[in-house]
């Protein structure tokens, strides 16, 4: 049997006082809707409809590499109205699974308990008992018939006695697609606030005899929907809070686990220890024994076993092998790639670099477009002057040299084998091997000079 997804993600989320549509707004720097589709595909789903209201060409842009069908509710009449604009992308035999757009953390085990559950019911429903239910769908159900469910009464609808139920509907549930058609075509709009309920079809279900069942998440922060920034940012937390824990039981060491930020995927060795306000982007790998400092941020790279980052290091799209010692203050732009035992020291940028074994550039350097061999020392404020105002080229410095404080090296230029730069030097053609090359103005020291007096 197939199984279509229908996302609700018309709303105009009015309460997030922004032009961006609501779903497209980030958690764990992912768009809300985007965590709901990654999800849905990881289950067993044949295809994905997203109802959408607002924004439509930053959606489609937003979501341009997943495959949808795009249902447009012009006009936001409820969320009956909103399966409606989904409904001829759904065939009878399917079974029909509804998911609200703006509850970001639903996972794949609960839906999979609600699908499971509707194998053996024509009806299945995500509920949850709330401590406060205020303004949730109330879950009816019957005590005179084995606790069946009945329908679901909207808060502004209940009796005072309904909003007594602490159950809620979460807006989550399956049904098939023929039920679902046919109970659509039976919507009215006559409620507290003129808007077709999708709710309303428990109800006919119910009055066809039709077995509804329940299914509960695993945790209650999967059904909890975003209409605020106050709520967005609780469950950012939340997420973070998790996959905190997720890490200290594969064995990290957190200093804090409440100020770590994961924004995609972390993977970790062993004996991994992460301090203070570490931000993880995109893809991130760390080998066994990493450390990383206060402050770090990391994004889309691999850190080689028993690496120490140390604060305020800011590494992306970049590589290191084993032992290497970084920061702190050091940041690695895209394309570093760092061999064994590498040192990069305090204020030092490395673009577009390989850097051999055991080589150093502890301070205050710009390496760029850069190929540089084993055992090197660039001294002190050393600069690849890669860039002539229109192109780049390549510096290239062999296995063994030692390169002189505060030095130039204009690209494009080799400094062969074992050779040394002095200090200050400006260096502009290659050096042969184990060569000294020395580029700046000789000292004159003038005698008995006569300081200037004050007039
Ligand atoms: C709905 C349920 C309520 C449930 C609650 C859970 C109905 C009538 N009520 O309440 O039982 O407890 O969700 O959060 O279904 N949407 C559209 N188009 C519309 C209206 C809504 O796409 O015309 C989407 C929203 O973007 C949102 C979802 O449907 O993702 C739920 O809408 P929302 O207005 O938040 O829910 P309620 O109607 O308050
Ligand atoms: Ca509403």
């Amino acid at each position: 049997m197939a199984l279509s997804v229908i996302i609700l993600a018309a709303g105009k989320g009015t309460r997030m006082k922004s032009d961006l549509p609501k779903v497209l707004h980030t958690l764990a720097n992912k768009p809300i809707v985007e965590h709901i589709i990654d999800t849905v595909k990881s289950i067993d789903c044949d295809s994905i409809n997203l109802v959408y209201g607002h924004g439509g060409d930053l959606l489609k842009s937003a979501l341009s590499n997943h495959q949808l069908n795009w249902c447009l509710q012009a006009e936001q009449l409820g969320t009956g109205h909103a399966v409606m604009q989904a409904e001829s992308f759904v065939g009878d035999a399917d079974d029909v699974l509804i998911l609200v757009g703006d509850a970001p953390l639903i996972s794949k085990q609960t839906l999979e308990q609600l699908v499971a559950v509707k194998q053996s019911c024509d009806l299945a429903l995500l509920t949850v008992n709330l401590d406060d239910p205020t303004g949730m769908g109330r879950i009816v159900r019957d005590q005179s018939n084995g606790d069946n469910i009945v329908e679901i009464v909207e808060h502004k609808d209940a009796t005072d006695t309904q909003r007594l139920i602490t159950e809620i509907n979460t807006g989550m549930m399956i049904m098939s697609g023929q039920d679902l058609k046919r109970w659509l075509g039976k919507l009215s709009n006559s409620n507290a606030q003129n808007e077709y309920y999708l709710t309303d079809v428990i109800a006919m279900a119910a009055s066809e005899g039709k077995r509804i069942q329940s299914a509960q998440p695993n945790w209650q922060k999967e059904v909890e929907g975003i209409n605020n920034r106050k709520q967005l940012a609780a469950l950012e937390r939340a997420y973070q809070l998790k996959i905190a824990d997720e890490l200290m039981e594969q064995g990290v060491r957190l200093a804090d686990p409440a100020r770590i930020d994961v924004r995609g995927q972390l993977t970790v060795g062993k004996d991994v220890s992460v301090d203070i306000n570490a931000v993880f982007e995109g893809t991130v790998v760390l080998g066994n024994n990493v450390s990383i400092g206060p402050n770090c941020v990391l994004k889309d790279c691999e850190i080689g076993d028993g690496t120490n980052i140390e604060a305020f290091s800011h590494i992306e799209q970049a590589k290191t092998q084993a032992n290497c010692q970084i920061g702190p203050y050091a940041r690695l732009r895209p394309g570093s790639d760092l061999s064994a035992g590498v040192k990069v020291g305090n204020f030092v940028e490395i673009k577009k670099a390989n850097i051999g074994k055991g080589s150093k550039v502890n301070h205050l350097s710009y390496i760029g477009d850069a190929q540089i061999g084993e055992a090197v020392n660039i001294g002190a404020g050393t600069i690849t002057c890669n860039y002539d105002g229109v192109n780049k080229f390549k510096t290239n410095i062999q296995d063994g040299v030692f390169i002189g404080s505060n030095s130039s090296l204009v690209a494009p230029v080799t400094i062969e084998k074992g050779a040394t730069v002095g200090a200050g030097s400006t260096i502009t053609k290659a050096v042969a091997a184990d060569n000294l090359a020395i580029a700046r103005g000789k000292q004159r020291n003038i005698s008995n000079w006569q300081k200037p007096s004050k007039k």
